[in-house]
């Protein structure tokens, strides 16, 4: 006597199949932008981008790719960040490597870069041909790469306490072929490190420091709170303000005559800044992002 192999729905065979019960797959379990996520990582599992796995979607997938996408959909399905599982995110048009143990570069962080570029060519037309610049907390390296690729005569010098990221930051600047006499990085407290290596302070200071309060840490989204690394996020218990106020205070050590600092700032942080520098009779400016978040802190020496 024979006995029928039970059946379960047939196993997806070409990209567009994989791509769609992914989407199905990835919706059921709530994750918004389920369609975009689907083919971000059914598209890096075949080695192709969006628009590749578009003009490919009748291809049959081996079994490698069919391993590879069922694996990356179910990992995303857990909560783990897309940027983790592809390795990569995009920063001001390029790509970045990006692991745990690096936070993952945010859209919002474009506008300090913008306004960096503006002060940049101030700097240029009044005669600092080549602007110092210090990236405090450069993580993956974003801010600090993308300043030297947008502005090819300054020196960038760029700091952070965890190894892992200053190894990113460094495979990141080696990808995307940054000047290497131009650019320094090291490992290391952002104050001390600043205060060894440009003591005479820098032209043009940007951080986009850990400003989360860990009081509030049950807030963010699970996601974040269960991948990204704690010292990228948290600030000192209670003190969020904690770095852009010593960055504040410590202004003059900090910067050349004429030196500027940008700082990036959570969404509530901006009023409680501004009456500190009130207090001290330091005049700054605030930039909104594009969802009208005062997001940027901007002050000189
Ligand atoms: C919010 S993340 C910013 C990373 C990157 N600049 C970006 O915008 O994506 C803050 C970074 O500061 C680093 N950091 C935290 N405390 C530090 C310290 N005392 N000195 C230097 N870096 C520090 C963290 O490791 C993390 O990479």
């Amino acid at each position: 006597m024979t006995h029928a192999t039970p059946k379960g729905p047939p196993a997806p065979r070409t990209a567009r199949e994989v791509l769609d019960r992914s989407q199905h797959f990835l919706a059921q379990r709530g994750l918004p932008g389920a369609r975009r996520e689907a083919e971000l990582l059914v598209a890096n599992a075949i080695g192709l981008d969006r628009l590749g796995l578009y003009l490919e979607l009748d291809r049959p997938l081996d079994k490698d790719e069919l391993d590879r996408a069922r694996e990356a959909v179910l990992r995303r399905s857990k909560g783990e960040p897309a940027a983790y599982i592809l390795g990569r995110r995009e920063f001001y048009g390029r790509s970045f490597a990006v692991r745990p143990g690096v936070l993952i570069p945010r859209p919002e962080t474009e506008l300090l870069v913008d306004r960096a570029r503006e002060l940049v060519e101030e700097l240029i037309v009044e005669g600092t041909d080549e602007p110092r610049l210090a990236d405090l907390g450069t993580g993956s390296g974003c801010i600090a790469i993308t300043m030297l690729l947008e502005c090819p005569t300054t020196r960038v010098l760029a700091l952070d306490l965890s190894p892992e990221a200053v190894e990113i930051a460094g495979e990141n600047a080696k990808a995307l072929e940054v000047p290497t006499e131009r650019f320094g990085l090291r490992c290391g407290d952002a104050f001390e490190g600043l205060a060894a290596l440009a003591p005479g302070g820098v032209d043009l200071l940007l951080s986009n420091p850990p400003y989360i309060d860990p009081r509030v840490g049950d807030e963010l989204a699970a996601d974040v709170r269960a991948h990204e690394p704690a010292l990228a996020l948290f600030a000192p218990d209670g003190d969020p303000d904690h770095w852009a106020r010593r960055l504040m205070q410590e202004r003059e050590r900090l910067l050349s005559p004429g030196g500027r600092a940008l700082v990036e700032l959570g969404f509530d942080q901006a009023p409680r800044l501004e009456a500190l520098a009130a207090a001290s009779g330091l005049e700054v400016r605030i930039h909104p992002d594009l969802e009208g978040i005062p997001r940027l802190l901007e002050f000189g020496r």
